[in-house]
C-alpha cells in the first residue's frame, strides 16, 4: 500500500515535472509531429504542395531530403536521380526502373532538373497521394514557400529536420564529399532559418562528425537502420547527439529508456499505422515521423500531449 501510493506521488511528480520538448508562438510542443517527406502519404514527396499539405495537418516539424546538383544547387529530393516510381523525364515519357540511376542529379544542373516532374503519376505505395505536378524544387524555394505560408496563416514557426543524404560509395559520383556537402547545407540554410529550427540527419555519419566538429550549435539527429544497438552506434559515432532517430521497429519500451537515459530524444521513422503510433508514444518516445501526418488526430493520443495552445 505504501509503495504504490509511493509510485503514485512519483509518477505525479514526474508528469508535472515533465517540461514541453518547445514552446513556440504561444504553443507548447508535447511530441514532435514530423511530416515524413511533407506528407508523403497525402501528397508528392518533398514537394512545395507535400509540405503545406503537412502543415495543414499541424505537424510541427516538416522531415525533408537533400540532393546536390553540377552547379552546387541543393535540391530537395530522397535520391540522387530520378525516381521511375513517380518521375516523368523531360519529355513527359516514364523513367524505366533500369535506367533511372542513369539520370544522376550530381551530373546536371537544375535547369535541367527542373525540366521532370515527379508529382503527376500515382505512387503506388501511397494511393492517397492527391496527385500535382511538381519539379523536385530547391531547398531555397521550399524554404521560401513555407515561411511565407507561415507569415500569412499566422501558423506557429514549424521546425525543418533536414537530411544530407550521402553514403561513402556515392561520394562525387551521386554527391560531393560529406565535407563539401555539409558546408552547402550549412551556407544555405544560416540566415534564412533560425537554427533553433533546425535538426540535420544523416546515416552518414561522417556528416554528423564534421557538423558536431565544425557547426557545434547545430541539432544533430542520428538515424539508425542496422542492428548493431545503441553503444555500438554512439561509439562508431563518438559523440552524443541531440537525437536518435532509428527504425520504428528496432524500439521497444526498454531501449527508448536507454536512449533516454543517454540524454537524447527518441524519433522514430517511419510510422504509419495508428495503433503503431499510439504504442510508441505510450513508450515515452519523444516524437514521430510519419507519411500520414492525418492519423495521429485520429489516434487515442490526446491532442494537447502533442501540441498544448498555452491558456
Ligand atoms: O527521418 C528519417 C527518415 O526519413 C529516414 O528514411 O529513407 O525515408 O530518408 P528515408
Ligand atoms: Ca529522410
Amino acid at each position: 500500500m505504501r509503495l504504490t501510493l509511493l509510485l503514485l506521488i512519483s509518477f505525479i511528480v514526474s508528469c508535472e515535472s515533465k517540461k514541453p520538448l518547445w514552446t513556440v508562438n504561444e504553443t507548447k510542443i508535447w511530441l514532435d509531429l514530423q511530416g515524413h517527406r511533407g506528407a508523403r502519404g497525402l501528397a508528392p514527396e518533398n514537394s512545395l504542395p507535400g509540405f503545406l499539405k503537412a502543415l495543414s495537418y499541424n505537424v510541427t516539424t516538416l522531415e525533408m531530403d537533400l540532393a546536390v546538383t553540377k552547379d552546387g544547387q541543393l535540391v530537395v529530393s530522397h535520391e540522387p536521380w530520378f525516381s521511375h516510381l513517380f518521375c516523368k523525364d523531360s519529355f513527359g515519357n516514364p523513367i524505366a526502373e533500369d535506367s533511372a540511376r542513369d539520370f544522376n542529379i550530381y551530373q546536371m544542373t537544375y535547369a535541367e532538373v527542373s525540366r521532370f516532374d515527379c508529382g503527376s503519376i500515382q505512387n503506388p505505395r501511397f494511393p492517397e497521394q492527391e496527385l500535382v505536378s511538381s519539379p523536385k524544387p530547391l531547398l531555397t524555394e521550399i524554404v521560401g514557400g513555407i515561411e511565407q505560408y507561415l507569415e500569412k496563416t499566422g501558423k506557429f514557426a514549424v521546425r525543418y529536420n533536414i537530411e544530407i543524404k550521402s553514403q561513402p560509395e556515392g561520394d562525387d559520383i551521386f554527391h560531393p564529399s560529406p565535407n563539401e556537402f555539409s558546408d552547402l547545407v550549412y551556407k544555405t540554410i544560416d540566415g534564412r532559418i533560425d537554427w533553433n529550427r533546425v535538426s540535420i540527419q544523416s546515416f552518414d555519419f561522417r556528416v554528423l562528425q564534421y557538423f558536431n566538429e565544425k557547426y557545434p550549435e547545430v541539432k544533430l539527429a542520428a538515424l539508425v537502420e542496422n542492428q548493431n544497438g545503441l553503444d555500438a552506434n554512439l561509439e562508431a559515432l563518438g559523440f552524443t547527439p541531440e537525437i536518435y532517430s532509428c527504425y520504428y521497429k528496432l524500439l521497444d519500451r526498454e531501449t527508448v529508456k536507454q536512449i533516454h537515459e543517454k540524454g537524447m530524444l527518441v524519433i522514430p521513422w517511419t510510422v504509419n499505422e495508428i495503433a503503431e503510433m499510439e504504442q510508441l508514444y505510450d513508450w515515452g518516445v519523444d516524437g514521430i515521423i510519419t507519411d500520414y501526418p492525418d492519423r495521429i488526430w485520429q489516434s487515442q493520443i490526446p491532442p494537447n500531449k502533442i501540441i498544448e495552445p498555452v491558456p
